[in-house]
């Protein structure tokens, strides 16, 4: 009943910042699936008495990519597979069935916020006994394996039902299909205080919460309309499509449209907030109000006391270099540890199970807690529906106070697109030859303190990762340059910008960055290098 079948390597399976991400059309190519999959089992090596999860957000190619997955492990000699129902399991709610069920690791279907569909992307990530995505020694062994891989092994049978909760067995390997929401919500119970929301609820207060046609939809209508007595219609987009019916699963301002149209009218709800296409991405807005996903760390961490999970304390907290330095000031305030690491939610995991940090961010719509080790929409929605509840305030005055308190950040950032690989690296290696004479020069009024490329010493494992270019200036404001690595092809520059105003609170950001936006420009000469005179996208 196993096959072994001989094939060929191909060249272009490594993982970037969170898993495999391709074309899907890459992905549908003969023993594609196959033989990154073997060389994950070849890296793993003995496989016997292993546990893995499997499931994914529902896109195109997630039906046939898990059958293939299924009959591999099983003649890899896997012992156990815990499966969504259907195959659906959204990133976090992954991340927590490893971990409780203590499992040797998992495989989650999805390339996140990116499209899907035929035409749109497709993605596996790779999760170890952590919880959270295997880091950078062990997806480099596995890319090693990918460009030498001769052969890999499948069990020949029928497509295994996945509809139908319970076990079943191919082969000697046990498959246990889960409803793949039940568990995420009793911890999501565990965590916050869940009478307060519904009394909230029960008021009067409105939202609207918006599935994106993705894998958050039956958690959210679950937890927000079922469980809390949001009025029912609150949860919209809840069904999972294969192509998230043309939708752009990225919660943000320019790809979450309706919802932030709605948010922005005279008609919009108490309150707003969005998920990416395998939810653990999200945004929050409140009445004609958007806050950023930086300010949302700070805010969150600022109140964790207000939470029954973390009211005794937490370790700490984290950001991603790119992310705005607004939750620096609140750790200070705290007296709570504090870090800094590069961009990609796997730079955190060392630092949650070592206990130095309990909340974790990025600029990139991810917030997220030691509950799990990935970021978690659901939960960061739920933070402040809790901190509304108890405080009685809207997000506006939440985060208009929060600047009183501690000043504001104003952070943007502006994504250059399908700039060609070439260009985009020449364009990196020649800013950072130029740091070094960068340092103590002046731009206006800016004067800049430190030009150097961010380099992060991981405390628990010691590795050290360089990530991105930060020029700082005296003033505390930043520009930091990164080559995004989730993309499926070409390159897209990401630059972040921030300023820190401790006076004028209400500006528009864009006037606020408009100068530094300028020297970031110049100095990496991005319109003669990569003829765009402005950005693609901008957050
Ligand atoms: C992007 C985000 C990053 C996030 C990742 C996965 O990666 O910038 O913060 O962790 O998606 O959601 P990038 O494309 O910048 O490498
Ligand atoms: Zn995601």
């Amino acid at each position: 009943m196993i096959k072994t079948i001989a094939t060929t390597p191909y060249t272009d399976q490594k993982m970037g910042t969170a898993g495999l991400r391709k074309k899907s059309k890459v992905v549908m190519q003969p023993n594609y699936v196959e033989n990154f999959m073997q060389s994950i089992f070849n890296t793993i090596g003995d496989l016997s008495g292993k546990v893995y999860l499997v499931g994914g957000d529902g896109r195109f190619y997630n039906d046939i990519a898990i059958q293939k997955i299924i009959k591999m492990a099983a003649a890899n000699g896997v012992a156990k597979l815990i499966i969504g129902k259907d195959g659906f399991i959204s990133t976090p709610a992954g991340s927590h069935i490893i971990l409780k069920n203590k499992a040797d690791g998992g495989f989650v279907l999805s390339a996140s916020h990116n499209p899907g569909g035929e035409n749109g992307d497709f993605g596996i990530k790779y999760a170890n006994e952590s919880g959270g995505q295997a880091p950078s020694s062990v997806t480099d062994k596995i890319y090693q394996n990918t460009k030498e891989i001769k052969e890999y092994k499948i069990f020949d049978a029928p497509d295994i039902d996945l509809s139908k909760i319970g076990t079943q067995k191919l082969g000697d390997m046990v498959i246990e299909i889960i409803d793949p929401v039940t568990d995420y919500v009793n911890m999501m119970q565990e965590i916050f205080d869940f009478e307060a929301i519904k009394k909230l609820f029960r008021s009067g207060f409105t939202m609207r919460f918006d599935a994106m046609n993705a894998v958050t939809g039956p958690y959210a209508q679950r937890i927000f309309e079922e469980i809390l007595g949001a009025p029912k219609g609150s949860v919209v987009n809840f069904r999972p499509l294969p192509d998230f019916g043309g939708l752009h699963p990225d919660p943000n301002l320019i790809y979450a449209k309706e919802l932030v149209d709605l948010m922005f009218s005279d008609k919009a709800p108490d309150f707003g907030a969005a998920n990416d296409g395998d939810g653990d991405r999200n945004m929050i807005l409140g009445k004609k109000f958007f806050v950023t996903p930086s300010d949302s760390l700070a805010i969150l961490t600022d109140n964790y006391q207000l939470i029954p999970a973390y009211k005794k304390g937490i370790f700490g907290v984290a950001k991603s270099a790119a992310t705005s330095s607004a939750v620096s000031r609140v750790a200070k305030a705290h007296n709570i540890g504090y870090y800094e690491v590069p961009t990609g939610w796997k730079y955190f995991v060392n630092l949650m199970d070592s206990n130095r940090i309990t909340f974790c961010g990025e600029e990139s719509f991810g917030t997220g807690s030691s509950h799990i080790r990935e970021k978690d929409g659901i939960w960061a929605v739920l933070f402040w529906l809790n901190i509304i509840a108890v405080t009685g305030k809207s997000v506006e005055e939440i985060t208009l106070e929060h600047w009183k308190k501690y000043g504001r950040s104003y952070y943007m950032r502006f994504d250059f697109e399908g700039i060609s690989t070439e260009v985009a690296d020449k364009l990196m290696a020649d800013l950072e030859e130029k740091l070094p004479s960068l340092n103590g020069r002046n731009f206006g009024t800016y004067k800049v303190s430190k030009a150097a490329p961010f380099v992060y010493n991981d405390p628990v494992d010691h590795s050290s990762t360089k990530n991105g270019l930060v020029i700082t200036f005296e003033d505390g404001s930043r520009i930091v340059y990164r080559l995004s690595g989730t993309g499926s092809s070409g390159a897209t520059l990401r630059v972040y910008l921030e300023k820190y105003e401790t006076e004028a609170l209400l500006e528009d950001p864009l006037k606020m960055l408009k100068d530094i936006l300028e020297i970031a420009m110049n100095t990496a000469e991005i319109s003669q290098r990569t003829g765009k005179q402005k950005a693609d996208v901008i957050t």
